[in-house]
């Protein structure tokens, strides 16, 4: 096949991910074209891709003057850019591949959807999850048949100590009025998509949801706490807070490139005592986990009733000690448990020889689909948006726009839900 040409716009984590699946795994992508105003991203992007100068630019609007250049788009901006900087693309025809949540209100939603629609453009969205062999397991047991119809889907996220630190609680999704996102929208649109997509036989009806900041607040903090941990904060309380910033940032470290980025530099050239003494001073990762003002909620559970009477519930919590997802399903004629990072699934009916059970499980983990981040889901996005930009049909997973804007609807409902304490209507515009 034909390599496609693509445009970065966005050239951070995110979306370099993609960029290096298409290009140096699946080798079916070459970057010819990217848009960052950070210059250094810009010089990284030449180094490590390839991009001729002349095709790097400081903004989208630069980008968009010189017409189409390229086949397509991976947008990895930041989660309130990924409009403004994804309409004007569209206009000019180019398919673009973006990144998770879409926006965080139905009018753009809606507005992006139709610009995709006028201007005859494949718009993906990054819903990786849909991709992992795990999910679509599931997706192909429930299209045969096996467990009949769907009853209920119960869906649980766990977000780790670690992850909830360094995006939730210190990092960049932490406060809604500087990111544009909830906790539910940042995080757990994936799951609210998987159940929009495993039950699409019917859309939602009614949701409700409720939860809120209850735990990761001031008042909760350790008595005698101080504001930075390597400041402030006693060595007696240290060694039993969870969040201490030593050893979550100093000494392990899972996810390099957050807690840096703040430095404005490459997480490889920092060295321990930059590290140590940003903490200590500018860096919102050495702050007190329970004083540094997030407003994003620390719990919510969420209920939706399906128009065909199905149920589907979901609840998150920050701060598990297992980072995952679990999710089980009850069908008229069989049901499905399993939990994505354990890659089994198993898959049960009624025994008529013994009027209990029979089981069998399905072990994904030998599927070598499941390399890479995401369990895998990242490949096979970027594998499913190469192929249908080259000409070739979607796959049972295919996130398009028209297939992720219940998900996000069902999401914005929730949040006015959780605000308001009552059930809201599913109904979007025009509906
Ligand atoms: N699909 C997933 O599972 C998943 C996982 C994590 C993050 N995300 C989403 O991915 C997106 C990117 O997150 P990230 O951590 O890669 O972000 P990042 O901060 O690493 O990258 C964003 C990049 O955008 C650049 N940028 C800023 N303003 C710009 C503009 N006007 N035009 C073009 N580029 C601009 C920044 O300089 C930066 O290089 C977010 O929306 C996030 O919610 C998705």
């Amino acid at each position: 096949m034909k390599k496609i040409s693509a445009m970065v716009v966005g050239c951070g984590d995110r979306a370099t991910v993609y960029a290096t699946e298409g290009c140096k795994n699946l080798k079916n992508m070459k970057i010819t074209a990217c848009v960052d105003p950070d210059i250094s991203k810009l010089e990284m992007m030449k180094r490590e891709f390839g991009v001729p100068a002349d095709n790097c630019f400081a903004s989208v609007e630069e980008a968009a003057a010189r017409g189409k250049i390229c086949d397509c788009v991976i947008n990895g901006t930041m989660d309130r850019l990924h409009v403004s900087t994804t309409l004007p693309l569209l206009e000019l025809g180019y398919d673009v591949l973006l990144e998770k949540p879409v926006c965080n209100n139905e009018k753009d939603l809606l507005a992006l959807r139709d610009a995709a629609e006028k201007n005859g453009c494949r718009l993906f969205i990054c819903h990786v999850l849909r991709y992992s062999p795990f999910y679509r397991k599931i997706k192909e047991v429930i299209l045969s048949g096996e467990i009949g119809n769907i009853v209920h889907i119960n869906t649980y996220e766990h977000v780790g100590v670690f992850l909830t630190s360094v995006s939730f609680v210190r990092g960049k999704w932490s406060k809604q009025s500087e990111c544009g996102s909830s906790l539910l929208l940042a995080k757990c649109c994936h799951d609210i998509d998987l159940i929009c997509w495993l039950n699409n036989d019917t859309t939602p009806d009614t949701v409700y949801s409720d939860g809120g900041r209850n735990f990761l607040i001031p008042e909760n903090a350790p008595e005698g706490s101080g504001t930075r941990c390597l400041v402030d904060c006693p060595a007696k309380i240290r060694e039993k807070c969870i969040f201490d910033a030593k050893p979550m940032y100093l000494d392990n470290c899972l996810l390099p490139w957050y807690p840096w980025q703040c430095t404005g530099r490459d997480y490889r050239e920092i060295t321990d005592e930059e590290k140590e003494s940003s903490l200590k001073t500018y860096n919102p990762h050495g702050l007190c986990a329970y004083k540094c003002g997030g407003d994003i909620a620390d719990h919510q559970t969420v209920s939706v009733r399906f128009k065909n009477g199905s149920y589907a519930t979901h609840s998150v919590t920050l701060s598990s000690f297992r980072d995952g997802r679990d999710i089980f399903i009850a069908g008229t004629e069989g049901e499905i448990d399993g939990r994505l990072d354990d890659g089994k699934i198993t898959v049960r009916h009624y025994d008529r020889k013994t009027s209990w059970y029979n089981s069998r499980v399905i072990d994904v983990n030998e599927d070598e689909e499941t390399a890479g981040q995401h369990y895998g889901g990242d490949r096979g996005l970027v594998k499913d948006f190469v192929n249908t930009v080259a000409g070739g049909r979607t796959s049972i997973s295919a996130t398009t726009i028209n297939d992720s804007v219940n998900g996000h609807i069902l999401v914005f409902r929730a949040d006015e839900s959780m605000k308001k304490g009552v059930p809201v209507k599913f109904d979007k515009s025009g509906d």
